[in-house]
């Protein structure tokens, strides 16, 4: 029987042990996950500092980095939780959205894992993955909830009306949040990863400049972003001062642009709680990590009587324990693929 016939026949156990392997971007990351809850190991080996000479990600420095590290990752997750190869119930890969180079090899070393160990290849979705981390802060929580999502390549709010319908009320037009946090990071001349270094600065600086509001005019879903036009604001403004010959306060820009971007985010996020009546709030992305957006979440959460779910730093930013998270869900669902599963640049969300 080829290894084809056997994505029809293979049993499904109630609390599978799940390899999770992640390779989008940056990260080679691995983890055990058992009953898509719990956590047993979860590595992670960053190519960042080789990327930083850049000012951004590399892929072919990325795609290298992850062939050089993904069977160290693999051996540290297998040995940290505590589990040999045969313990392995399925491997959970991410096959997009992200860089295709650096896709292909989790994608081809999950097929050559599954297809030698005789178990499910589940294929997993970057960005559900990204939500599914909500289920590791909270072991209890259950759908509906409403979801921001805000990482690099996505800026959505999210209906999660069960484990596997979402909705996307709205999401960006033009460039995702992170994106955003990454370009003008550039323009003040901060290093990548652009995010933390634009929240640092701004942790000096005041909010007192005003820059244009987005979508003002917009027909669209009220839930729709567009993180474009405020960058290119926050560049003119930038660009405008140098020729005046003005002294720039780079804190203030940080900080006024660090607010536009963010409060945007929770105000939507609010307006789906209300219209929606859901109680619950989750946040999944990279610019979940921001600190701003979480003690302002905490805030009106706690004044709007709603309940928050935010994952901590580490699970808002990629790793694969999101991917064994997301991966358990499609297990169950018999979501399996065969060796002919590629990588996928692009999903949709
Ligand atoms: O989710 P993620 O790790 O990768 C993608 O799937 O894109 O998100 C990375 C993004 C980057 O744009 C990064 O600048 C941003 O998340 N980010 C932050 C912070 N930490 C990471 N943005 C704002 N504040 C942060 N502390
Ligand atoms: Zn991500």
């Amino acid at each position: 029987m080829s290894y084809k016939d056997d994505v029809k026949t293979f049993r499904v156990k109630e609390t599978p042990v799940i390899l999770a392997i992640e390779t989008s971007c940056d990260e080679t990351a691995v983890a055990v996950i058992k009953g898509g809850r719990e956590i047993l190991s979860d590595e992670i080996i960053s190519s960042a500092t080789q990327h930083a000479v850049y000012g951004g990600v590399v892929p072919e420095i990325a795609s290298r980095a992850h062939t050089e590290a993904i069977c160290t990752a693999t051996d540290n997750a297998i040995r940290a939780a505590g589990i040999t190869l045969s313990d392995i119930d399925a491997v959970a890969v991410t096959k997009g959205a992200g860089l295709l180079g650096a896709l292909l090899v989790g994608v081809s070393f999950a097929k050559a894992l599954a297809f030698s160990l005789d178990v499910p290849l589940v294929p997993v979705s970057h960005i559900r993955g990204h939500i599914a981390a909500a289920y590791l802060a909270d072991k209890e929580l259950e759908p509906p909830f409403i979801c921001i999502l805000a990482s690099g390549g996505h800026t959505a709010i999210v209906n999660v009306k069960n484990y596997y319908d979402h909705e996307i009320l709205g999401q960006t037009l033009d460039d995702a949040v992170g994106e955003a946090f990454d370009k003008v990071a550039r323009v003040l001349g901060l290093s990548y990863p652009g995010g933390p270094n634009v929240e640092k600065l701004a942790a000096q600086g005041k909010n007192d400049i005003v820059f244009p509001h987005m979508l003002k005019n917009y027909k669209g879903s009220a839930y729709d972003f567009s993180y474009s036009g405020l960058k290119t604001a926050v560049i003119n403004y930038m660009h405008t001062a140098e020729q005046k010959g003005e002294e720039i306060n780079k804190a203030d820009v940080a900080k006024s642009f660090q607010c536009a971007a963010i409060d945007v985010l929770i105000d939507k996020a609010f307006a789906a709680i209300k219209e929606t009546g859901c109680k619950t709030l989750a946040v999944s992305g990279g610019v979940g990590a921001n600190g701003y957006l979480r003690e302002e979440l905490k805030k009106r959460c706690e004044k709007e009587k709603v309940k928050l779910v935010l994952p901590s730093k580490r699970y808002c930013t990629d790793n694969a324990a999101m991917i064994g998270a997301e991966g358990y869900l499609q297990y169950l669902k018999r979501n399996f693929a065969d060796l002919t599963l590629n990588a996928e640049a692009v999903v949709k969300l």
